[in-house]
């Protein structure tokens, strides 16, 4: 199996460089926030629960999050691997997912981070927010979602070091040639 962490702040470009991964390399996808909007479009009651906290930039608790992928690498544990993009977003988070991947002899082969000013981000986001509606995607939350990620989410990254694992890839340019730059970290991993 080939297991990547797609990682990065708000509006780096995870979700769209996980599209051309996964067709590269044929991996299930598993976007904690894709899930947790699931969950807001069903009208369920963690949906509820979850579009509240979205809605201000805050994380969904460690417990949501970690049940919720723990069911996908069960459904799906004899497929290719798996790509996770913005999961794990807290250092429990990220000793969750270890344990469970360990639980089928697996384990996270790279972490990947996409690195982008600030600026940038919050003029990606602010133009899709106007394309799309999407509700936290408007400025204060915006805002709290870089400092909620500047804050819980960058010790992640420390994590992966001490493992050997962090791989940084510069996120600003062209949507094919930050591909690129993530094709070689993949082919390094994969060799
Ligand atoms: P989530 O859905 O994960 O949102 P996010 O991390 O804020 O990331 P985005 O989807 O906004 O950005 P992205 O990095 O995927 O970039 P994208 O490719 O879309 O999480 C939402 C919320 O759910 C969280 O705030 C939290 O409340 C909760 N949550 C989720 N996971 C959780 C977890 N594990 N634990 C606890 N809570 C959790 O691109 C963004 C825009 O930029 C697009 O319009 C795109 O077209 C554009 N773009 C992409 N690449 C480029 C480029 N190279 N140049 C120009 N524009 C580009």
């Amino acid at each position: 199996m080939l297991n990547i962490v797609l990682f990065g702040p708000p509006g780096s470009g995870k979700g769209t460089q996980s599209e051309k991964v996964i067709e590269k390399y044929g991996l299930m996808h598993i976007s904690t926030g894709d899930l947790l909007r699931e969950e807001v479009a069903a009208q369920t009651e963690l949906g509820k629960q979850a579009k509240a906290i979205m809605d201000t930039g805050e994380l969904v608790s460690d417990k949501i999050v970690i049940g919720m992928i723990r069911n996908k690498i069960e459904e799906h544990q004899d497929g290719p691997g798996f790509i996770f993009d913005g999961f794990p977003r807290t250092v429990d988070q990220a000793r969750e997912l270890r344990k469970a991947l360990t639980d089928y002899d697996e384990r996270v082969g790279v972490m990947i981070s996409l690195e982008v000013a600030r600026e940038e981000l919050v003029k990606r986001l602010l133009k899709r927010g106007k394309e799309t509606g999407r509700s936290d995607d408007k400025l204060e939350t915006i805002n709290n979602r870089i400092d909620v990620y500047n804050r819980q989410t960058i010790p992640v990254t420390y994590y992966y070091d001490k493992m050997h694992k962090h791989a940084a890839v510069e996120g600003s340019g062209s949507v094919n040639k930050i591909f690129d730059r993530i094709v070689e970290v993949i082919a390094k991993v994969k060799s």
